[in-house]
């Protein structure tokens, strides 16, 4: 077990490199059990999810071939068993894409139920609906999901989803390459990985189209060829560390971002007195006066993301005036809230509100990463923080941020990654 130990109160500055999306990457890896030949897939980052589901790949039979720290050759032509890898696939969210792609490529599934971030009930109703409608039998029984196609081949159809989901557009639109017909997604996410996995299906030969609009229209294809494609840029770790110069002041430029998916971050971040300059694919971040107030309500894209609320919630407990954060996507997304305030923030929670009443300094202490936002928000309490710092837990941050330390060194941060040995029990007072 490892933990941050940071000593905080001074500003960032330098230059910095967004690595590859996760969220894509998650979803990237399962799809390439679609294809059949070799994906070459560059700037992939490096992060526990994505080493976790290249193992469950490997474990089901795929030829993995790295070829430098972002760039892998991945071939899942000779896949030889499903049914396996149960425990590593309940640890993370993302193997329930590994649902679609089984069922599109071989009309058989099964897969652990998905684990991941606990921000309160996370159910995959909607993946179910969709794919039941296109032809398979879904069961749930002792933790594991069984999918079936009777007739062998998944079937198109019309599918309406009764709440914008990431995880069942992409569920269902890997599902749908391989079928028979054409099938129609509407009311459907519009995040920019939805249009990056997209645009990986097609570069593999599928024909998927209107990913980034509400409806999405996918004519199935008989086989998927292997091919060449770049992730693009992590829109959510650019956004945190817009959010970690926002909270500390400074100035840094960060580089291989796309700055109009950073318009629903940016946008806020302006309004809060930070000054953003777009260049062609990096962003100029710079606070130099204390940050204002603002109400946010987290959406799905193009509103204000929920990946990002916690991040963003540190920069207004150091605001000037009283801010309103309503979360608008989970149940549980506060429960880095109680962090905070052993920071010293004052926070009011009621429902899915949180009333946020800036205060001039956060302080030092010690506190856990909740879940994968709650720890970067953590880490940049601590970076703005007067004193020192000290994040357990920090196994969440790494399933989604390539080398946070490092590259929050690279900026001037005081940060170290050490590991933590076994506290003995004090024997306490005898009263
Ligand atoms: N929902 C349903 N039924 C479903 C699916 C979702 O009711 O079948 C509800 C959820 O309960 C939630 C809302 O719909 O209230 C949105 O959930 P969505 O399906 O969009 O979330 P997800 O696919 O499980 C992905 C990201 C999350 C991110 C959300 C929202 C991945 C692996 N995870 O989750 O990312 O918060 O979309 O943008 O892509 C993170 O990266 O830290 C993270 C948690």
């Amino acid at each position: 077990m490892t933990k941050y130990i940071i000593h905080g109160g001074k500003p960032l500055s330098g230059e910095i490199t967004v690595s590859g999306a996760k969220n894509a990457a998650v979803a990237i890896i399962p799809a390439t059990l679609l294809v059949d030949g070799v994906c070459r897939i560059e700037n992939i980052p490096q992060i526990s999810d994505v080493t976790l589901l290249l193992k469950i790949l490997e474990q089901h039979g795929a030829s993995i071939n790295t070829i430098n720290k972002h760039t892998m050759d991945i071939d899942c032509s000779d896949i030889s068993r499903i049914g396996t890898a149960f425990d590593l696939m309940r640890q993370i969210r993302a193997s329930y894409y590994l649902v679609g792609a089984m069922l599109g490529r071989f009309g058989r599934a099964e897969v652990s139920m998905p684990g991941g971030c606990d921000l309160g009930v996370r159910p995959i109703d909607q993946h179910i609906k969709g794919f039941t409608a296109m032809g398979a039998e879904v069961e749930i029984r002792n933790g594991i999901i069984y999918a079936n196609v009777p007739r062998g081949r998944l079937h198109g159809a019309e599918i309406y989803l009764d709440v914008v989901s990431v995880g069942a557009t992409i569920n269902i639109m890997l599902a749908a390459v391989l079928a028979e017909g054409q099938t129609v997604i509407e009311n459907v996410a519009r995040e920019p990985h939805i249009v990056d996995v997209a645009n990986f299906l097609n570069s593999m030969g599928a024909d998927v189209r209107g990913a980034g609009t509400n409806v999405i229209k996918i004519r199935g294809v008989d086989k998927m060829r292997g091919g060449f494609y770049s992730i693009i840029p992590d829109q959510i770790e650019a956004g945190t560390y817009l959010a970690a110069v926002a909270a500390t002041g400074g100035e840094v430029l960060l580089r291989n971002v796309i700055p109009k998916h950073l318009d629903c971050i940016t946008a806020k971040l302006i309004e809060m007195g930070v000054t953003i300059e777009d260049r062609e694919d990096s962003v100029l971040v710079r606070r130099t006066d204390r940050l204002l107030r603002t109400n946010l309500k987290t959406l799905p894209y193009p509103g204000f993301p929920t990946d990002m609320h916690p991040q963003v919630a540190v920069g207004l407990c150091l605001a000037e005036g009283t801010s309103v954060v309503t979360e608008g996507v989970w149940d549980n997304r506060f429960r880095y809230v109680d962090e905070l305030r052993r920071m010293g923030a004052k926070i009011q929670v009621d429902g899915k509100i949180a009333v946020i009443e800036g205060v001039k300094a956060l302080t030092g202490a010690p506190v856990k990463a909740c879940d994968l936002r709650a720890g970067a928000a953590m880490v940049i309490a601590g970076l703005c923080a007067l004193g020192t710092t000290e994040v357990e837990d920090v196994f969440h941050i790494e399933r989604g941020y390539e080398n946070m330390v490092e590259k929050l060194r690279g900026l001037g941060a005081e940060i170290e990654c050490v590991d933590v040995i076994e506290k003995v029990p004090s024997p306490g007072i005898a009263i």
